[in-house]
């Protein structure tokens, strides 16, 4: 006899889907003030971590947001290990780090795009200085493009690859290294976790990958592994000068990339000075914050999502869909306020390599 399907939510659902928000609402009305106290005084109580010889590992480090990180890192005093492809890029920003004062900078040339490449980068780094105390997570790749216009989806896996697999298996390889030094990981994520921007399908969703992944791993790891997840608006780096995947699977020229600014939704929001924001990020994850989202104006995007889903559908429609938007009208304002990077930049690090 064919069973006949239950489409009941069931008395325990029904009763919950009252219960369990009046609950968190009232929870959260009346804790929201202790907490508040409570995090003004952690703030004040809490010194923010001394990372002089400490060993930090930050990927992504040859270029933008991790390149300024390594910068605030050498200041600080910190024994550094640079992961990137580009050998002569990692070399040049070494030297700038021990002008500012890093003790011992070494360069670790990887693909962070395949798991053997974040493997011999953390085990490298491990085997230099005999210990790890951070690892920032922050190499990336994005494009842009409509999902529909894609002709290249192989592309698709190269940007997971790089985003969330680069993450998670630098993750996976430095965990029992920072289990013996009661070390930190710091996660460069995006304000893409919470704002589906148009054209940045892929991207948006890696970041919302790596965001969910992480936090996971903060309840399974506990607080012997200190996660600070911190979440960039728009900041100036390569990646945002334009070099970008295109529909084809090509890296863009710095022509292309020129051309792209000009597109709706690329560029519509101010844009933070790298070293701002490299020092915004490592003041949070000094402090062991859970989750820093720079600047913070952009948590209004979130509060927007999670309390007026259509609202902010609509306002993200009026700013980024068809020709005549608040963005297009933005970029158009703007014109050449980016410097593109240049051709020979471009072919560097096999950024055209599809091409080739
Ligand atoms: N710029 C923004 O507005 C913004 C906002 C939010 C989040 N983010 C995130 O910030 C991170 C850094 O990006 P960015 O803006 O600073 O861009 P960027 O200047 O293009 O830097 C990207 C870095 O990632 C490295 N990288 C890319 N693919 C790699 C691979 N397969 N193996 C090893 N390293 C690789 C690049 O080095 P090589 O080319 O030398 O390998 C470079 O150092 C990314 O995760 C990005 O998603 C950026």
């Amino acid at each position: 006899m064919m069973e006949v399907e239950d489409t009941s939510l069931g008395f325990t659902n029904r009763l919950l889907n009252v219960v369990a928000p009046v609950t968190i609402f009232v929870t959260v009305a009346v804790t929201s003030p202790v907490l508040l106290v409570w995090r003004g005084v952690k703030q004040l109580a809490n010194r923010p971590l001394d990372m002089r010889d400490k060993v930090v590992v930050v990927t992504g480090a040859s270029s933008g947001i991790g390149m300024h990180i390594s910068y605030q890192y050498a200041g600080l005093g910190s024994r550094l290990a640079l992961v990137a492809r580009r050998e002569e890029k990692l070399d040049a920003v070494a030297e700038e780090c021990r002008r500012r004062g890093a003790p011992d900078v070494l360069t670790v040339p990887a693909d962070l795009g395949t798991q053997d490449g974040c493997r011999e980068a953390v085990e490298q780094a491990a085997k230099h200085y005999g210990r790890l105390d951070c690892v920032v997570l922050n190499a990336g790749v994005a494009h842009i493009y409509k999902f529909e216009e894609v002709q290249e989806t192989e592309g698709f896996r190269s940007i997971m690859d790089v985003n969330f697999w680069g993450y998670v298996f630098c993750a996976k390889y430095a965990l029992k290294h920072l289990r013996q030094t009661g070390g930190q990981l710091v996660v460069n994520d995006s304000i893409a976790e919470f704002v589906p921007e148009p054209n940045l399908s892929i991207y948006n969703a890696s970041k919302a990958a790596v965001s969910q992944f992480f936090e996971t791993l903060r309840l399974e790891a506990g607080p012997g592994i200190p996660i600070t997840i911190f979440q960039p608006g728009v900041v100036k780096s390569e990646m945002t000068d334009g070099k970008v995947i295109l529909a084809d699977g090509r890296w863009s020229s710095a022509e292309e990339g020129r051309e792209l600014r000009k597109e709706p939704g690329f560029g519509l929001f101010p844009v933070l000075p790298t070293p701002a924001l490299a020092k915004a990020a490592v003041a949070a994850a000094r402090r062991k914050t859970m989750r820093a989202v720079i600047p913070s104006w952009y948590k209004s995007m979130l509060f927007l999502r999670l309390f007026s889903p259509e609202l902010f559908m609509a306002s993200l429609s009026w700013l980024f869909r068809g020709d005549r938007t608040p963005a297009k009208a933005a970029q158009d304002k703007m014109g050449g306020g980016f410097k593109a990077p240049s051709d020979a930049d471009m072919r560097e690090g096999g950024y055209r390599k599809s091409e080739e």
